[in-house]
C-alpha cells in the first residue's frame, strides 16, 4: 500500500492518512466573512473523497487584512458557523486546520474600506495599493490579532491552525526586504523580519492557554541560501513547514 494511506501524525494531530488538501482560498465567503452553503458541500466532497486532513483557504484576522469573499475570524460571531463544518469533517473521520492571515497591502481600498497598510509604503504591482506604513500600535493590534484569532480556532473545533507565512501577504511582506525597509526593530535582515512573526508564533499558545498544532506556510526556504542553513532554528516552535510555492 502507498505511504500516502498510513497514518501519520504532526504533532499531537493524528491523521488517518497523508492526503491534505492544501490551504485554497475557496471565495465562499459572504460580506462578513461567514461561509456560504457551498463551503461545507466542498468540504465534505473532499472528506467523502478520502482527504485526511483539510487545510482551509485563508481567513483573515482583522477587518483591514482581507480580500473580497474572503472567511473571517476576527470576530466570536463566527464561531458556530465553523463548529458546523469542523463537526461536519470530524463526522467523517477526518481532521480540519484553518489558516489564518492578514493581506496587508496585498488587498485594496475598496475591499477594506480604509488605505492598507504594509511594512513600509512600497507599491504592489498586483493590486496596483500603495500601502500606508504600519505603526507600531498597527504591529501589536495585527499580532494580538492573530492571537485572538487562533484561540477562536480553537474554540470553532479546529484540530490545528496554520499562519500563512508566504504569498506577498503581511508576514511575508515583514520578511522580504522588498516590502520591509523599516529602521526600527521590525525591519533588517534575520532580526526585526523575523520578529513579528516569532512573536506572533509565541503568542498563540500563550495567547489564553491555546495549544494547537501549527503547520507553517512559508516560501522562503527556496528563496534564499542563507534561510536554508538557519532553516532549523527557523523551524524552532513551528510543528511543520510547508513550501507555499
Ligand atoms: C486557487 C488557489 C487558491 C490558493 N489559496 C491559498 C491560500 O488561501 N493559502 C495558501 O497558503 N495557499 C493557497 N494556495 C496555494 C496552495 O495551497 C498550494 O501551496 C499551491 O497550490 C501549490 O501546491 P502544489 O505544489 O501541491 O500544487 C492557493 C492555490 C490556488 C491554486
Amino acid at each position: 500500500m502507498s505511504v500516502l494511506f498510513e497514518k501519520t501524525k504532526i504533532s499531537s494531530m493524528e491523521l488517518k492518512n497523508r492526503l491534505v488538501r492544501s490551504a485554497t482560498y475557496e471565495s465562499m465567503a459572504d460580506r462578513e466573512g461567514f461561509p456560504t452553503e457551498d463551503l461545507p458541500k466542498l468540504y465534505e466532497r473532499l472528506v467523502k473523497g478520502g482527504v485526511g486532513l483539510i487545510i482551509t483557504g485563508m481567513a483573515y484576522v482583522a477587518r483591514d487584512g482581507k480580500v473580497d469573499r474572503m472567511n473571517g475570524i476576527d470576530s466570536d460571531k463566527h464561531i458556530p458557523e465553523y463548529r458546523k463544518l469542523t463537526d461536519l469533517v470530524h463526522q467523517n473521520g477526518s481532521k480540519i486546520a484553518m489558516q489564518i492571515n492578514h493581506t496587508g497591502r496585498q488587498t485594496t481600498r475598496k475591499a477594506i474600506g480604509t488605505q492598507p497598510m504594509a511594512p513600509s509604503a512600497v507599491k504592489d504591482k498586483s493590486s496596483f495599493t500603495t500601502p500606508r506604513e504600519m505603526t507600531e500600535g498597527d504591529i501589536e493590534r495585527v499580532i494580538e490579532a492573530f492571537a485572538t484569532a487562533a484561540k477562536r480556532v480553537k474554540d470553532s473545533g479546529f484540530d490545528a491552525v496554520q499562519i500563512h507565512g508566504a504569498h506577498g501577504y503581511l508576514i511575508n511582506q515583514f520578511l522580504n526586504p522588498h516590502t520591509n525597509r523599516r529602521k526600527d526593530k521590525w525591519g533588517g535582515v534575520n532580526r526585526g523580519q523575523d520578529a513579528i512573526f516569532i512573536r506572533d508564533l509565541q503568542a498563540l499558545p500563550k495567547a489564553r492557554g491555546q495549544r494547537l498544532p501549527y503547520p507553517y506556510q512559508d516560501e522562503r526556504i527556496r528563496q534564499n541560501e542563507e534561510w536554508d542553513k538557519n532553516r532549523r532554528g527557523y523551524r524552532n516552535g513551528k510543528d511543520d513547514v510547508r513550501n507555499g510555492i
